[in-house]
């Protein structure tokens, strides 16, 4: 039995030295020290031994097992250690080598100018609103005044869903003037950007989607003047104080009385034209419409609950790419939708 230990102890320690992985080490844990192992055999017949031989052996077996059990552990930390190390080396990592650059973005220039005009208006006190795009009639044109069978509500002009022209895509951002007026009651201050949709051709200042930013504020003793200063204030704040401007009288259902506000045109500077050609950009005005505005109309006041006798209000629909445009000298509104990257580059 001591001839058998010992044999079973070299083999073991030669074994598990020639075991190059952590599964060729459990392979053999299992086969030398399991329960079915080598040594549990020599074990069992124990037994058999004289009462004086018995605690030699048993000693003996576990003198061997524990040296086979150090043994396990030395060659599965240095199987790990090389393991380890192996890893190390395939992954090593340069980080000398120069890296692949990521070009970052920046704002699209209309939304800088969206932006920078928010500020303005929020500093004023104007809360900032969201509406739908996919608008009902009723809102978009029937509660501002807009009758049945008036121009505006043309097929040839409006985008319409469905065969009773009543759902369509806005085609301004003035329905929000009603949607807020239902919600909240004067005063009131609001600020509505968003696209609006019409079957225009694009040209230099056309596009058939757009976008606006509507205005709305209603309180007590709110005159016309209220409107010009407020207006006049924006434009100077975005255009410098030098901005020339003009007010226009015009006529919208929905504001009484009514007008529009042009900007001087920045290619021609007012002249209309450009080496003795018509100025592409005005198409010869001298001007450029940004905004309609107006008084708000009492019959659109009174269907919002407002009582007209006691409020008054302005509201506004500014142009946001022709007031981008002059902001920025772009000459050419399609420049601003075509996302042409050596154009959005530049700014
Ligand atoms: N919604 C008008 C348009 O698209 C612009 C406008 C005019 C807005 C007068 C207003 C306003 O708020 O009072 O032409």
């Amino acid at each position: 039995m001591r001839e058998q230990l010992e044999l079973i102890k070299q083999n073991a320690l030669a074994a598990l030295d020639a075991a190059q992985t952590p599964a060729a080490l459990e392979e053999l844990r299992v086969k030398l020290l399991g329960k079915k192992g080598e040594l549990t055999a020599v074990l069992k017949m124990m037994g058999k031994l004289s009462p004086e031989e018995r605690p030699v052996m048993g000693q003996m077996a576990n003198a061997v097992r524990s040296e086979i059990e150090a043994k396990l552990e030395q060659c599965k930390a240095s199987i790990g250690a090389r393991a380890l190390e192996a890893k190390l080396a395939s992954e090593a990592i340069d980080v000398t080598i120069p890296g692949d650059t990521v070009e970052l973005g920046h704002q699209h220039p209309m939304n800088m100018v969206l932006q920078e005009i928010k500020d303005i208006f929020v500093g004023m006190g104007y809360t900032v609103v969201d509406g739908p795009e996919v608008e009902l009639a009723d809102y978009n044109f029937t509660r501002l005044n807009i009758e049945q069978g008036h121009p505006a509500r043309d097929r040839s002009d409006t985008f319409y869903f469905d065969d009773q022209d009543s759902v369509l895509l806005r085609t301004q951002t003035s329905p929000m003037q009603i949607r807020f007026m239902e919600e909240h009651k004067p005063p009131l201050c609001m600020l509505a950007p968003g696209r609006v949709f019409r079957k225009d051709e694009a040209d230099a200042t056309h596009s058939p989607m757009f976008h606006q930013i509507e205005g709305l504020v209603v309180a007590e003793n709110i005159t016309m003047g209220d409107l010009k200063g407020a207006l006049i204030t924006i434009m100077n704040k975005i255009y410098g104080h030098d901005a020339q401007v003009r007010f226009r009288p015009h006529h919208f259902p929905f504001t009484e009385p009514s007008c529009e506000m042009d900007m001087q045109c920045h290619k021609c500077h007012g002249t209309g034209e450009i080496d003795g050609n018509v100025c592409s950009t005005c198409h010869g005005e001298g001007w450029i419409e940004l905004l309609g505005a107006g008084m708000v109309h009492p019959d659109v006041l009174r269907s919002c609950g407002i009582d007209p006798e006691k409020y008054s209000g302005f509201a506004f629909g500014i142009g946001l790419e022709r007031t981008a445009m002059g902001r920025l000298k772009i000459t050419d509104l399609r420049l601003i939708f075509d996302n042409d990257v050596r154009f959005l580059s530049q700014f």
